[in-house]
């Protein structure tokens, strides 16, 4: 009863934040049993992000990778960081075209797992590549151009996924969290760019990426009305 009436009796700020959020809060305050099949979805999709990692190390465990598993380990594990990162970006057109808000809610895993891929993408050229050696880091970085660009790209993600959690949106303030968070578009553009210098030959898979990253961007230029909540998809 008294939730019931705390719920009619929502604040300025509640309400502020309701439109903000595109509905989000006010499908929370009434669907438990969505919020548990969020929680679920948000398991298995979990496990989904671990897959290639999981795989990748069984391959070298079992020497399975081909015949050169450091560039598979490189590669991959590039690959997954990329594909992460134009998820994460397609989540927030996809909710306001279908009306699924709740998808919001399953941004931030495929956001960290991009991350994850890039921090073990930058371990294994590391490792395999310049055998920790910092002086053909250095070199690398100011010979090879992608190595440049990536980098950059990874630098940029870094203060994105330390940032990402609540505690962090609340101390840097919604505006400024959502302000910094907009670089993620800088680290994509900056990720296609490095796929892009450094294929040799077929310039098709990267340019596929820059296209869907094209697409997102005009997805976000048109603004996109947000629509109500539609029909519960889980
Ligand atoms: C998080 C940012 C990054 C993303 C999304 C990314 C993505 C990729 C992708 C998609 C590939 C190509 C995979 C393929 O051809 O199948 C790749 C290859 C590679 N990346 Fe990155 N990368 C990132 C950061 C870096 C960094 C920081 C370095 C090193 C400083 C690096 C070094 C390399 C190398 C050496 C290759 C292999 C090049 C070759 O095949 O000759 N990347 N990366």
């Amino acid at each position: 009863m008294l939730s019931h009436h705390r719920r009619k009796c929502l604040t300025l700020n509640e309400k502020a934040e309701i439109i903000r959020s595109g509905g989000v809060k006010a499908s929370n305050s009434r669907s438990a049993g969505q919020q548990s099949r969020i929680a679920q979805a948000g398991k298995i999709l979990f496990a989904l992000y671990l897959a290639p990692a999981v795989y990748l190390l069984w391959g070298a465990l079992t020497n399975s990778l081909g015949v050169n598993p450091a560039e598979t380990l490189i590669n991959d594990s590039g690959l997954w960081s990329l594909r992460l990162l134009w998820l994460t970006l397609g989540i927030t057109p996809l909710r306001k075209i279908t009306g699924w808000h709740w998808l919001i809610r399953l941004r931030r895993v495929p956001a960290l797992f991009c991350f994850f891929y890039g921090c073990l993408h930058f371990l294994f050229y590391l490792v395999f590549e310049q055998a920790f050696d910092f002086a053909g880091v250095i070199a690398d970085i100011s010979q090879k151009p992608y190595i440049t660009v990536g980098l950059a790209a990874f630098l940029i993600l870094t203060p994105l996924a330390v940032t990402s959690t609540d505690a962090m949106k609340r101390r840097l303030g919604g505006r400024n969290w959502r302000n910094l968070h907009r670089l993620t578009y800088v680290a994509a553009i900056a990720s296609a760019f490095h796929y892009l210098l450094l294929v040799k030959r077929d310039i098709g898979p990267p340019a596929i990426y820059i296209v869907l990253l094209a697409l997102l961007f005009l997805l976000r230029l048109v603004k996109l009305p947000v629509r109500p909540p539609s029909k519960e998809l889980i």
